[in-house]
């Protein structure tokens, strides 16, 4: 058995990991002076790259003028100018934005507050939620019941509500076995049949990833995906909650993933990126009428967090927009990430276990697959993704990765990295994910 020295309880038991010394811009380095090139931002998380002086100087100057400050007793300048500046970049009337400390708990306010507009509209009844099957919206009991990847859920079944899901606009394997377009976004129709079983007196709320990132690998859904989805949740009064915890701030070329379509959901809720990965910090958005229901109501939102709206965090989440912005870093990921997508679908798609290459902006999937032409995936006994992983470890190079996408079996890799990757680093990226593909499948 591993021993693991220390007091630590690590995120992984099954090796040692190398002890990181220090991050600047796309490179991270170990105290043995190896560098990795941080190809996913870690999670999918840092975008303004590792070591921006600015942040911590924002971080640094909030906490000598005012660090902890709890919510409920005063409101702080640097949540204020970051709600504004939120609400600004925010297309539609998505005005309000709470403040958290993770993509879960986000996702959980949101949840609660969708439920919340409901009671105070008169329409009590109104509690179900439904998801997606092969979705990720995080691990706290509450956003693990909601999310549709169900490797995750097992040891928990019995803890968790039991909630609704429809399938996912995943186009490589879609669950009705048809093509976009003659399918008619039967997909998305299954949202509409799911409230009619259900009965939509009882659905509160659909959550969904606007790009799906964690499970199906950088997945765009078809172009009028969300439209129909948007129309199906008005018909019914169903809230539309759209979880861009990881596709949000700028990783798909759009400050909100949701600007790619033309609807605005009732509900957007932010994390990783927030704060460039400097900060734990989250958040929710909502509709100015929501907010005013909630306003107008007696209780108020019926939530809150020891480190809800918190100052320190804000700062570095308002440093790190005025970097993205003053250096353009939002627009550069729309270009530069087109180049990218080219870079990834002409050296990697000609492989033999490369089924699929998808993406948009800095938000790239690698499908991977034992036979190209029927899509068989291997078996997860086999541990390909980290497999491949590994190896790409070993070289340096740091990506994400996602399993389960056919049933349980199924591997893909995630291309994701800071706005500030060069050309050249793009190139040696891909050149290194095509090398350690070959030798690993020979
Ligand atoms: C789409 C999405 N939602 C929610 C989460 C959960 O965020 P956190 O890990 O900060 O709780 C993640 C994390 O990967 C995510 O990808």
């Amino acid at each position: 058995m591993l021993e693991i020295p220390g007091n630590l309880f690590p995120r992984r038991l099954d090796i040692n990991l190398p002890v990181a010394e220090s991050a600047r811009g796309i490179f991270i380095e170990d105290e043995n002076h190896k560098q990795y090139m941080d190809a996913s931002g870690g999670a999918i998380v840092v975008s303004a790259g590792h070591g921006r002086e600015k942040i911590a100087k924002a971080i640094y100057n909030q906490i000598l003028s005012h660090d902890y400050i709890h919510p409920t007793m005063f409101t702080t300048k640097p949540v204020e100018r970051l709600a504004t500046l939120l609400a600004k970049k925010a297309p539609g009337d998505i005005n309000r934005f709470y403040f958290l400390s993770g993509g879960s708990e986000a996702n959980e306010a949101a949840i609660k507050l969708a439920r919340q507009i409901h009671i105070e509209t008169g329409n009590e009844t109104k509690y179900r939620l439904i998801g997606r099957w092969k979705s990720y919206h995080g691990l706290t009991l509450g956003s693990l019941a909601a999310m549709g990847r169900t490797s995750f859920k097992t040891y928990f079944a019995p803890l968790l509500k039991e909630n609704l899901h429809i399938p996912a606009p995943y186009c490589y394997r879609c669950s009705f076995g048809l093509e976009y377009p003659s399918c008619k976004l039967r997909c998305a129709m299954a949202l509409d049949e799911m409230i009619e079983n259900a009965g939509s007196k009882t659905v509160s709320a659909f959550i969904a990833e606007t790009i799906p990132g964690a499970s199906i690998a950088a997945c765009f859904p078809p172009k009028e995906y969300l439209d129909t989805i948007a129309q199906i949740c008005h018909h019914h009064n169903v809230l539309l909650i759209l979880d861009e915890v990881m596709c949000g701030m700028g990783r798909t070329g759009e400050w909100f993933a949701y600007n790619h379509s033309n609807i605005v959901p009732d509900i957007v809720t932010l994390g990783k990126g927030l704060a460039g990965g400097v900060m734990a910090l989250s958040a929710l958005g909502v509709k100015e009428t929501h907010f005013n229901t909630i306003k107008e109501s007696t209780s108020g939102f019926m939530h809150g967090g020891t480190f809800s709206h918190h100052p320190v965090a804000a700062a570095a989440g308002v440093a790190l927009i005025e970097i993205l912005e003053q250096e353009k870093l939002v627009q550069r990921v729309k270009t530069k990430g087109e180049k990218l997508g080219k870079l990834l679908k002409k050296h990697l798609l000609p492989l033999a276990q490369v089924g699929d290459v998808r993406g948009k902006g800095f938000m790239w999937g690698i499908e991977i697959v034992k036979d190209k032409k029927t899509k068989m995936p291997f078996k997860r006994s086999l541990k390909t993704a980290e497999g491949i992983w590994d190896n790409l470890f070993e070289k340096g190079y740091l990506i994400y990765k996602s399993t389960g996408l056919a049933g349980v079996d199924g591997d893909a890799l995630v291309i994701a990295p800071p706005y500030i990757i060069e050309d050249d680093e793009m190139e040696m990226l891909v050149q290194a994910v095509k090398s350690v593909l070959i030798e690993f499948f020979n």
